[in-house]
C-alpha cells in the first residue's frame, strides 16, 4: 500500500492571514500548497474569455468541458494556466473576483473543482499538501488529520487588506462584507466542527500566526 499524502486544512475569510500563512507553512515543512481560490478564480476567468454568462448555471455547467486548468503545488510558483493561457494576474482583478459569486453556489462546479484539488493532493507524492480554501475542512477533506479555521475580526481582516490593496479603510471594510456575504454558504464562520481548530490572529503578528498553526500540524501528525 502506497502512504497517503497527509491533507492540512486551512479555513479561512478573505484577510484572516490564511494564504500567506499557508505557503509559509508549506515552504518551511517542504510540503505542497494548494490555493482552491485560485480554480474557482480561474474558472470566472474562462467564462468571461468564453462570453458566458457566470450566472447561467447550465451554461457554466456546458463550460466546463472546455476548461482546462492547471494549477501547480509550488508554493513559490503561484502559476496558474487556463488552457495553455497564464492567467496568473488576470484572475486577481476585482471583476473576476465579483463574477465568481454567479456560480460558486453550482453543486456541479464544486464537485469539478473538488475533484481535481482531491487529486492534485493524492498523486502529488509529497509528504504533506496545505490546501487553503473555504470548505477544505469541512467538504474537500473532512478526513484530514490537520484542520484549521483561521479567523480575524473584520477590523484587523480589513486593515491587512487595505495593505495588501491599498484602498481606503471604507472601501476594503465594504469589500470584506460582500465577500462574507457571498462566501457564508461556504463557510460558516459562527459554527465550525468540532474536530476543526482554531486560530484566531486578531492579536497575532505573521510569525506567530505561524507558530500557532506549526503548533497545531505537529500534535495531529505526531512524529509523521
Ligand atoms: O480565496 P479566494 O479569495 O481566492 O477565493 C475566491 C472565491 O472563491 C471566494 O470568494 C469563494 C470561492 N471559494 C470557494 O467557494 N471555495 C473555496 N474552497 C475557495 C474559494
Amino acid at each position: 500500500t502506497t502512504e497517503q499524502t497527509p491533507i492540512i486544512a486551512i479555513d479561512g475569510p478573505a484577510g484572516s492571514g490564511k494564504s500567506s500563512v499557508s505557503k509559509e507553512v508549506a515552504r518551511r515543512r517542504g510540503y505542497g500548497y494548494l490555493d482552491t481560490g485560485a480554480g474557482y478564480r480561474a474558472l470566472s476567468w474562462h467564462l468571461r474569455s468564453a462570453g458566458v454568462d457566470s450566472a447561467d448555471a447550465d451554461a457554466v455547467i456546458a463550460a466546463l468541458g472546455g476548461f482546462e486548468l492547471r494549477l501547480g503545488l509550488e508554493p513559490d510558483d503561484r502559476t496558474v494556466t487556463v488552457g495553455g493561457t497564464d492567467v496568473t494576474a488576470a484572475i486577481r482583478t476585482p471583476e473576476v473576483t465579483a463574477a465568481i459569486a454567479g456560480f460558486v453556489r453550482v453543486p456541479e462546479v464544486r464537485a469539478y473543482l473538488n475533484a481535481i484539488y482531491r487529486r492534485l493532493a493524492g498523486e502529488s507524492g509529497l509528504p504533506g499538501v496545505v490546501m487553503e480554501g473555504r470548505d477544505i475542512t469541512s467538504v474537500v477533506a473532512p478526513d484530514a488529520p490537520v484542520r484549521i479555521l483561521m479567523t480575524a475580526s473584520p477590523e484587523v481582516r480589513a486593515a491587512r487588506r487595505g495593505l495588501e490593496l491599498g484602498a481606503d479603510t471604507a472601501t476594503v471594510a465594504a469589500a470584506i462584507n460582500a465577500r462574507d456575504e457571498s462566501d457564508s454558504h461556504v463557510l460558516d464562520l459562527a459554527q465550525a466542527d468540532p474536530g476543526v481548530d482554531v486560530v484566531d490572529s486578531t492579536d497575532l503578528d505573521f510569525e506567530q500566526s505561524i507558530d500557532a498553526v506549526t503548533t497545531v500540524i505537529d500534535s495531529k501528525l505526531g512524529g509523521r
